[in-house]
């Protein structure tokens, strides 16, 4: 008993001045590391890596991610592009509300991620999928915020409206901070693998710091304003989606919508997870069934998986014709 008795009592006393050095402060004072920089399973390849090819890739790499991506870069001291404070506010929220899905580190291996269809998202990769940007291109902040403020509906990414609005725009700028970072991080290793030679560094950072440069990315508008939802509009949205030539939606959804298209056996989304096309017959999607939603997502795509975009193959008149023909899919009317 005793023992015991002195080892919680000594835990309780001094336990919160005995903080790790790399745990992050509660206060957010610290000038130290995130946990974001510490990925376990790419430390681990980085360790193949240089045990393979007698490189050592981890020091230089850690160095330019700092440099470029640190809380001392550029690009910390231009709120613009990187806010600071608020990645480290957003790290803190981050840890409270979505570390068990998407992992500390934000490479979407959180406990609880291996019982979940689909997998929480890995932003390591730099790659989102519901986007009002062009076709592969990086979200804008408004983008992430819709994600976290409304969750993503028919999948386990919960919504997190009570979290005030403020917590959810430092997130933004923390799950920001994480995508690009890691981006950098894999793709210097991808090309080291490729060419068994360290790469540039700083050419990649710089890649990478142009794709997220908020001067770069711009929504994609709805080319017009919503045209008339009427049975004219949803009959000529009906035979564009079952047009081989052109949309042919059916390949991938199937005729009747349920995701059973003659295209859709064996897809694999960007992550290397089975995926299917969406059952459009439900009425529920992702990232949203207003028809603005339901634009963008036919314009834009779904980034990491088959479902093209639209926006240069189809008129503005067009894209809405499908939207409306989807929709009454849903309502089940054709
Ligand atoms: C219960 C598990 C769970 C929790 C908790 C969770 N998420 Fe998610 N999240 C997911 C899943 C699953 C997806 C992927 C859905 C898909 O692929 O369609 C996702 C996707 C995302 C995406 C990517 C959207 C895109 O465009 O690709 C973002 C951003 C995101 N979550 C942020 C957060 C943030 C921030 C938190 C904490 C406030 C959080 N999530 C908490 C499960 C979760
Ligand atoms: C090559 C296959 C393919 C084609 C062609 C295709 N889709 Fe998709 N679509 C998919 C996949 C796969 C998903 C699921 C993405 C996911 O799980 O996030 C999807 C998702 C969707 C969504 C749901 C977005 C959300 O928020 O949940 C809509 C709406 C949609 N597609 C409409 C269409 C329309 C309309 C067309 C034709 C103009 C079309 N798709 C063509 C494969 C395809």
């Amino acid at each position: 008993m005793r023992p015991l008795f002195w080892l919680v009592g000594f835990a309780l006393l001094f336990g919160p001045f005995l903080r790790s050095p790399d745990a992050p402060d509660p206060e957010g004072n610290d000038p130290g590391r995130l946990v974001s920089e510490i990925d376990f399973e790419f430390t681990q390849s980085l360790e193949n890596f240089e045990e393979d090819y007698e490189l050592e890739l981890g020091a230089p790499l850690a160095e330019a991610a700092e440099a470029w991506f640190g809380p001392e870069s550029a690009l910390a001291r231009d709120p613009e592009f990187l806010n600071f404070a608020r990645v480290r506010a957003g790290e803190r929220a981050y840890a409270m509300h979505c570390v068990g899905c998407h992992g500390a580190i934000g490479d979407g291996a959180g406990p609880a991620a291996r019982h979940l269809y689909p997998r929480p998202r890995n932003f390591r990769r730099g790659v989102f999928k519901f986007t009002s940007t062009p076709s592969g291109a990086r979200p804008l902040r408004e983008d992430v915020f819709q994600t976290i403020t409304r969750g993503l509906s028919g999948s386990s990414m919960p919504d997190f409206r009570l979290v005030s609005e403020e917590r959810r725009w430092d997130m933004v700028e923390y799950v920001r901070y994480v995508a690009m970072r890691g981006e950098f991080e894999e793709m210097a290793l991808e090309f080291a693998w490729e060419d068994e030679e360290i790469p540039d560094l700083d050419e990649l950072a710089e890649i990478v710091i142009e794709r997220w440069h908020p001067d770069e990315l711009r929504a994609v508008p709805p080319a017009i304003a919503e045209t008339p939802n009427d049975s004219a509009s949803i009959t000529r949205g009906r035979e564009l989606y079952n047009d081989t030539t052109t949309a042919n939606c059916a390949a991938c959804h199937g005729e009747s919508g349920v995701g059973d298209g003659p295209s859709a056996a064996d897809f694999k989304d960007g992550w290397g997870y089975p995926i299917v096309p969406r059952d459009l017959t439900t009425g529920v999607f992702r990232a949203g069934s207003r028809p603005a939603d339901l634009y963008r997502s036919i314009a834009t795509g779904v980034n990491g998986t088959p479902m093209p975009s639209f926006e240069s193959s189809m008129t503005g008149e067009e894209i809405w014709d499908l939207v409306h023909y989807v929709q009454s899919m849903a309502r089940n009317e054709q």
